[in-house]
């Protein structure tokens, strides 16, 4: 049995308040605990978004009923809440900028709208950025230009992990996270392109950006899941909404890649637990651990999934590593396929 402090997952697409056909704070925290993560951050593109002091208690009130794991709530930029989010700042996870086009409605165009956020947001929390190639080195020299730290989203380029990489050697405070599906999948397999399950922003890369990712390992920071459940009549639908579940596959793809030698533990709990707990000025959690059989094989399956989305992107491949006990806060919250605690067990680590 392996040993490991709980996992923080710190891109959550939570789904409530809104959609929560596709996934709501108690399916998502219950998807968390079965996939070793204790702590998640919550994206704000819900419907409506959360870019203000009611919809960000709209989605606290939900979290506070639902929730079984940690978490926190980012907060949303707009057009025109640059002077009032500085105040929610405490309150949420963060702010969250989508410089790109991609799921819901927050989409910052014009480089005039981002500077107020730069300017006023407080430093000492997190600015994290949905932005891809180009858009990520004009993120980057805003970083520059502001003196401030930023943290980008899901990368996926060769271009954008060799930049990142000269970005921190000159001393600009960017940090950056990957996802699963960027180091696991790439957009080539012919299977791959026809069906609606492969849409995600950002899209499914080539081998050589997949290669490059894993060849700058330490330029990353995080792993994140940016776990973006749709149902699975959604993505089989003439109009596939981007994004791929990843809470409950996080880490048994982790696990099966240290078993290759492509990885270590350590490397798994720097990236998913220690940096994203310093990046993103996370309490430790105490009393708070997983339980791995790392031994174990088996193939998933997303009828054996919490998500409610019913599908998965990996199904039927095999993996070796099975979380078989969570304990968060000195409570068995999870043990062999069985969620143990009920739902408001989940605290706001921002309170
Ligand atoms: O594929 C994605 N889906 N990328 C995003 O940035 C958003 C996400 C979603 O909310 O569905
Ligand atoms: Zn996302």
């Amino acid at each position: 049995m392996l040993k490991l402090p709980g996992l923080i997952d710190p891109h959550v697409h939570v789904r409530e308040p809104g959609q929560t056909h596709k996934e709501d704070w108690d399916s998502a925290t219950q998807a968390a605990l079965a996939g070793g993560v204790t702590m998640i951050l919550a994206m704000p593109n819900t419907k409506p978004p959360i870019f203000d002091a009611a919809t960000l208690d709209l989605a606290l009130g939900a979290a506070k009923q639902k929730a079984r794991c940690d978490y926190a709530q980012f907060v949303g930029a707009g057009p025109n809440n640059a002077d009032i989010l500085p105040a929610l700042a405490s309150k949420s996870a963060g702010l969250k900028m989508y410089l790109d086009s991609t799921f819901g409605e927050l989409r910052l165009n014009d480089m005039t709208l981002w500077m107020p956020h730069f300017a006023k947001f407080p430093k000492d929390y997190p600015l994290v950025l949905h932005s891809e190639s180009r858009t990520m080195a004009a993120g980057i020299l805003f970083a520059a230009i502001y003196d401030r730290p930023v943290h980008i989203a899901h990368i996926s380029l060769r271009e954008e992990i060799l930049l990142i990489r000269a970005a921190k050697e000159r001393g600009i405070k960017v940090t950056c996270e990957v996802c699963p599906h960027h180091l696991f999948l790439t957009g080539e397999e012919p299977r791959m392109r026809v069906s609606g399950r492969t849409e995600v922003r950002p899209r499914l890369a080539t081998q050589v950006d997949v290669d490059a990712l894993w060849e700058n390992l330490d330029v990353i920071d995080c792993f994140a899941t940016d776990h973006a459940p749709h149902t699975v009549e959604e993505k089989d639908s003439e109009n596939p909404p981007p994004g791929f579940p990843g809470l409950e596959t996080l880490l048994p793809l982790l696990l099966t890649a240290v078993d290759d030698g492509r990885l270590t533990i350590d490397r798994i709990i720097e990236k998913s637990v220690l940096n994203p707990r310093k990046i993103f000025n996370l309490p430790e959690q105490s009393q708070t651990w997983i339980e791995i059989d790392e031994n174990a094989e088996y193939e998933i399956h997303a009828v054996d999934q919490f998500t409610r989305c019913g599908w998965t992107p990996f199904e039927g491949w095999k993996v070796k590593g099975k979380v078989r006990k969570v304990v968060l806060r000195g409570k068995t919250a999870f043990q062999d396929g069985k969620i143990l605690v009920e739902p408001r067990y989940g605290q706001n680590v921002r309170k």
